[in-house]
């Protein structure tokens, strides 16, 4: 018999208003354990505020955001940002900010110091990533001597260091190369085979189509439909308010 799949984030009925903006309207959606979940839907949806929410930068105004953890259901109302990246909550930025005075190892280095108990387990653990993401050849380059791809790559291997259980990717290929989202696709595959769940936030749809089995669709804050991408892109509501009746020859 098919195992039911076990869910690792649920939303329930969310709402964030910023002044009149109401960003997130009655937002409902689970993630579930061990999948790379893709999170699509027009400019100013309220993507970004969703991973904001699950984060703990913004705090809703009313629902329930619920993350289950091995030791049960975790409400994170009220839980500080600073705890829910310990309990493994992590998330990349459109623009990556590492320490530019440090090596690349050292800032993998400093946040695994952040959330590991000795000093020496955490370089262990930053030797590991540094290898895992393919940047041992530049681990003793300074930083703000990297191309973005390499930045961006950084990125995530810092969020690494933090042992996420869930890792949301808010449009971390704008600014690459073809070539360069192609790697980051594979990295991100590797990432998940870690047992890393991912949420994936992207406009390009042929990225959302080779990484995601499943889609979430979201419109003016709120869920719309979700499914497989190709299956997704097929439906009128997804088509004309999403992709303005014109998917076929927008890369969204
Ligand atoms: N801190 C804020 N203050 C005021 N309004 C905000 C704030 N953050 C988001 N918003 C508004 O909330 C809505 C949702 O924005 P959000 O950034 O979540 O959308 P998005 O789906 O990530 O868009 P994009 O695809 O352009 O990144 C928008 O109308 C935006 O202007
Ligand atoms: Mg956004």
């Amino acid at each position: 018999m098919e195992q039911k799949p076990k869910k690792i984030m649920e939303l329930k009925n969310v709402y964030k208003s910023f002044g009149g903006v109401k960003a997130i309207n009655d937002l409902s959606f689970d993630i579930y354990e061990g999948e790379i979940l893709g999170l699509i839907g027009p400019n100013g949806c309220g993507k970004s505020t969703t991973v904001n929410l699950i984060t703990g930068v913004y705090t809703q105004d009313k629902g329930e955001i619920i993350y289950h953890t091995k030791d049960g259901k975790l409400n994170l109302k009220d839980q500080p940002v600073t705890y829910r990246a310990k309990i493994g909550l992590g998330r990349t930025f459109q623009t990556p900010k590492p320490f530019s005075d440090l090596t690349v190892l050292e800032n993998i280095y400093t946040v695994a110091m952040l959330y590991n108990k000795s000093m020496k387990e955490a370089y262990r653990i930053a030797e590991e990533i540094v290898e895992f993401v393919g940047m041992s050849d530049m681990a003793d380059s300074k930083c703000a001597k990297l191309p973005i791809e390499k930045r961006k790559c950084l990125d995530m291997a810092r969020v690494l260091a933090i042992n996420p259980k869930l890792l949301m990717l808010d449009e971390c290929l704008a600014g690459l190369t073809p070539a360069e989202m192609e790697d980051s696709l594979e990295m991100i595959k590797k990432i998940n085979k870690r047992g890393i769940t991912i949420l994936f936030i992207e406009h390009v749809m042929t990225a959302v189509t080779k990484l995601c089995s499943r889609v979430v669709v979201m419109e003016e804050g709120r869920f719309m439909t979700e499914g497989h991408p190709n299956e997704v892109m097929k439906k009128p509501e997804v088509i004309r308010a999403y992709l303005g009746g014109d998917y076929q020859n927008a890369d969204v």
